[in-house]
């Protein structure tokens, strides 16, 4: 008889953003005459560039056509994509990374919840409190992360490293040894960074302790403040002992599409055994790459068209962070990030929790946002509006949070 992975019975709830889902066409479906401005899950809202456009268009003729047609991609993506990504995103910024340690894929979710797969089940991880919960779930399903405790919301065998006011948030050394650590700046879902003397500190002690770091740079382009790192290689010894994940979703528009892409070293090892073989036999036997056409318009990101017209889009969204920041400022909340990330986390007023905050500002102010505490136990009391929206939109839902 077959049986289930009973570590998907472990999982509490459904994923966070299908949640709020629900809970919000539920609201649509009782008040059809109020209109909802949703500032919850990070999903963008400005057309794609006309560069990425005019990239799609002439991939798809030339899929069109017999001499110019493409089945299946090259293993780890075409070389025009990855040379683009070595020469912008590293040799740019002073980092060695080589065309053949990018893994093209199609996109940072799948690529942060799948590359738990090449870790031992007894590897510990760490992860910051609050944090993205695909990394925390995907190590559930593996079966990675020990017993659930409903009431301090924790797993048994997860390493908490909490991200709070205190400390900038920005997470401290854990005292308990990890075998993984989740990075993710600038953080989701706080918008906080590190600068680069910080990374360096995590670099330094990943090397020391045999840990690998799993560095999610998916919010890299938001980045406005000189002294914060783009990747994690700018750091001395990120090559042995950091993978990075890109995605091309949140800096060009992408979430549609599908795109983005991992970086393993060939010096990272565990033990004597290199951790870019078996990513390379898992890509090549479980994966079949991003669609050609998609590719084309990844490399079009790095035109020099593509370029600037990104730049505006990324000021487009950083202008609704501001306008969300002050406002909030001005009504009277504490609020932090939105500098270097398009996130801005709340306090919620008069110390309600962040799921009563998320049920009364829908139902008064008709905005959904993200409840901290779907981020983790310490997301508890927070609350997170994302500055992907139109401008209008953003306006309109400050205005309407101003007036409650
Ligand atoms: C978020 O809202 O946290 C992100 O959009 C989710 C994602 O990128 O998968």
């Amino acid at each position: 008889m077959a049986k289930v992975n009973d570590n998907y019975l472990k999982l509490p709830g459904s994923y966070l953003f299908s949640t709020i889902g629900k809970k919000v066409s539920a609201f649509q479906a009782a008040n059809p005459d109020k209109a909802v401005i949703r500032l919850g899950i990070g999903d963008v809202t400005q057309p794609l560039a006309p560069a990425i456009i005019d990239a799609l268009h002439s991939a798809v003729d030339e899929m069109g056509n017999a001499e110019t047609f493409r089945g299946y991609a090259p293993d780890l993506g075409y070389e025009f994509l990855r040379n683009a990504i070595v020469e912008n995103d590293y040799k740019a910024r002073g980092c060695t990374i080589e065309a053949d340690e990018i893994f093209v894929s199609d996109g940072a979710k799948c690529d942060s919840s799948n590359i738990q797969e090449i870790f031992s089940l007894d590897n510990k991880i760490a992860v910051c409190d609050p944090v993205y919960p695909v990394y925390v779930d995907s190590n559930v399903m593996a079966g990675r992360t020990g017993t659930y405790d409903t009431k301090s919301e924790t797993w048994s065998d997860v390493i908490y490293m909490p991200c709070l006011e205190e400390n900038g948030f920005a997470p401290e050394l854990p005292k308990e040894t990890p075998d993984l650590i989740y990075l993710c700046f600038p953080n989701n879902p706080t918008g906080a960074t590190i600068t680069k003397s910080q990374l360096q500190e995590w670099v330094d002690y990943a090397n020391k302790t045999g840990a690998v770091i799993i560095y999610d740079a998916a919010y890299e382009a938001y980045i406005s403040e000189s002294d914060v790192p783009h990747s994690i290689y700018e750091c001395e010894g990120a090559r042995t002992c950091a993978i990075e994940l890109k995605s091309f979703s949140k800096n060009a528009g992408f979430t549609g599409v599908r795109l983005g892409y991992t970086v393993i070293p060939k010096e990272l090892k565990c033990g004597q055994t290199a951790l870019h073989g078996l990513w390379a036999r898992r890509h090549g036997t479980k994966y079949n790459g991003a669609p050609y056409i998609v590719q084309r318009a990844g490399e079009a990101v790095y035109s020099e068209a593509g370029k600037a017209q990104l730049k505006k889009q990324v000021a487009y969204y950083m202008n609704n962070a501001k306008i969300i920041k002050e406002g909030l400022k001005d009504a009277g909340f504490t609020v932090s990030g939105g500098v270097n990330a398009p996130y801005i986390w709340l306090k919620t007023p008069d110390k309600m929790t962040s799921w009563d905050f998320f049920d009364y500002l829908l139902e008064k102010a008709n905005v959904v946002g993200t409840p901290g505490s779907g981020f983790g136990p310490s997301g508890e009391g927070y609350f997170r509006l994302t500055a992907f929206g139109t401008y209008e939109n953003t306006l309109a839902a400050i205005e309407r949070i101003k007036a409650l």
